[in-house]
């Protein structure tokens, strides 16, 4: 059975809540219930938090057992060095997903310091870009 882990960095605990004209109204922990019942073959875990360390804690700690990472690391994707590091240090796959299409949006957010130690960028098709990711793991 594949272990697919989804890691959601900043403010997407308030998906559904925040800015919904550009993140939609679903919470994410109705939609990854969704997910759960749509891959019974695959042990998929969420993961999220507002911390760029415990970020980085998680993928290390899963980042050389599991198949792959599924990570929305919010604005830290834009910022973060220490993550991209933690990316490339692991052997899991990772893809970086965003629910909004970043490059349609501000400059700050065209930059990624994910995406070079990713297998693959999804963005811009909402929530479904999540289990895009998924279905590129399996
Ligand atoms: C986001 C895009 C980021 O620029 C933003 O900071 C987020 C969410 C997305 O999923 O579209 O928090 O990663």
């Amino acid at each position: 059975m594949k272990k697919i882990l989804i890691i959601n960095g900043p403010n997407l605990n308030l998906l559904g809540v925040r800015e919904k004209s550009i993140y939609g109204d679903q919470d994410f922990v109705s939609y990854f219930e969704s997910l759960k019942i749509k891959y019974p073959d695959v042990e998929l875990e969420y993961f999220q938090s507002n911390v760029e360390g415990f970020i980085i804690d998680k993928i290390h700690a899963v980042g050389f057992d599991i198949d792959g990472i599924v990570l929305n690391a919010g604005a830290y994707t834009h910022t973060s060095v220490a993550i991209g590091d933690a990316i490339a240090a692991v052997k899991s796959s990772v893809i970086e997903v965003h629910i909004s299409n970043v490059y349609a949006r501000e400059e700050f957010r065209h930059k990624s310091y994910l995406a070079k130690n990713c297998k693959g960028v999804l963005c811009g098709f909402g929530l479904d870009g999540y289990r895009l990711a998924i279905e590129a793991l399996i």
